[in-house]
């Protein structure tokens, strides 16, 4: 995680002072990352109940040969292009088999921290040496828009891990059209989706029973007292997911066990919750086919292929540029 620097201070009172005066109540899942966030979020990839990394993984296993085909029709150069980039485990998969083919391509990793891209790098410089790797640092939007200016062979987006599940259907929306801006046509975008499924199978999913998930959810509270003088007392919260079976919404919050209040210095405020009252602090979408389409074709994409593991938790959808 990048360092936060006194301007990010500011913006991260401001929006948790927003948040917590309006109601319900919301924090933004974005400071969920911070060095421990980042851990845990490993730890959370690991679980047993967590099938969303090991489906997507599973999915570049078995089909990677199929996946390179349709990045690269007849053998034709192509420029990778990962969007939040993180450890790189599962591209990885693709990476090695993309260079074991010989095709010409070379790989652009994108991640607002310069760390996470400098740790990549030398991961990437050491395990598969003839990879050309191209980390760029930044907002996502200025880093293509940067990698566009000496655009020659065709692009291919990866957004992968559903990480566009942590948008809202109309932030998700706005993401993808504005992507698609930055793209040429023909360029393609390979994209994960969580599936709509057993509710159960989803609530285990972000209510582990090492309890991991909670710790991540918490976490945001602990952060805002380290860095901004607050008092939360964690063990005055309980972490409560639900999803959704007819939206495919699934949300995290924090639930205020009692009538108290919390007060944040550098938002210079205090803040009440009733007893049960909720914070509301992440979504994380879950999709059906027919939503998955719907968002290509009203973003200005074609759906081409659609990539499922076999217990179809989860897809990996190909879309081309219109
Ligand atoms: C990063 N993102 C796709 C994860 C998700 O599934 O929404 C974050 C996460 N939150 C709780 N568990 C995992």
């Amino acid at each position: 995680m990048a360092e936060i620097t006194s301007i990010d201070i500011d913006i991260f009172a401001e929006e948790v002072k927003q948040g917590l005066s309006g109601f319900p109540k919301t924090l933004p899942s974005k400071y969920f990352y911070d060095e421990k966030g980042d851990e845990l979020f490993q730890a959370i990839m690991q679980l047993d109940e967590y099938y969303l990394t090991r489906s997507e993984y599973e999915i570049f296993q078995i089909q990677k040969q199929d996946i390179l085909e349709q990045f690269s029709k007849d053998g034709s150069a192509f420029k990778l292009i990962e969007l939040g980039a993180g450890d790189g485990t599962k591209t990885k998969v693709l990476l090695k088999h993309f260079v074991a083919d010989g095709v010409e391509f070379s790989y652009a990793p994108i991640d607002i921290s310069g760390n996470v891209l400098e740790q990549l790098t030398a991961d990437l410089n050491e395990n598969i040496p003839n990879l050309k790797v191209e980390a760029v640092q930044g907002d996502y939007f200025e880093a293509l828009a940067g990698l566009n200016k000496n655009h020659t062979s065709k692009e291919v987006v990866l957004f992968l891990g559903s990480n566009i599940g942590n948008f809202t259907n109309s932030e998700a929306e706005a993401f993808l059209s504005e992507l698609s801006e930055n793209l040429s046509q023909g360029d393609l975008l390979f994209i994960g989706f969580d599936l709509m499924k057993d509710p159960d199978k989803i609530l285990n999913a972000y209510n582990d029973k090492k309890g991991i998930t909670r710790a991540f959810n918490l976490n945001l509270l602990t952060r805002i007292n380290n860095e901004l003088g607050g008092d939360f007392i964690l063990a005055n919260f309980r972490h409560v997911p639900t999803y959704d079976p007819v939206t495919g919404e699934t949300k995290s919050h924090l639930v205020s066990i009692k009538d108290h209040s919390v007060s944040i210095e550098e938002t210079g405020e205090s803040f009440h919750f009733n007893a049960w009252e909720a914070i509301h602090t992440e979504v994380s979408q879950k999709y059906s086919y027919r939503m998955i389409n719907e968002f290509a074709e009203k973003s200005g994409f074609r759906l081409i292929k659609n990539f499922t593991d076999c217990e179809e938790n989860y897809v990996n959808s190909l879309w081309e540029k219109q």
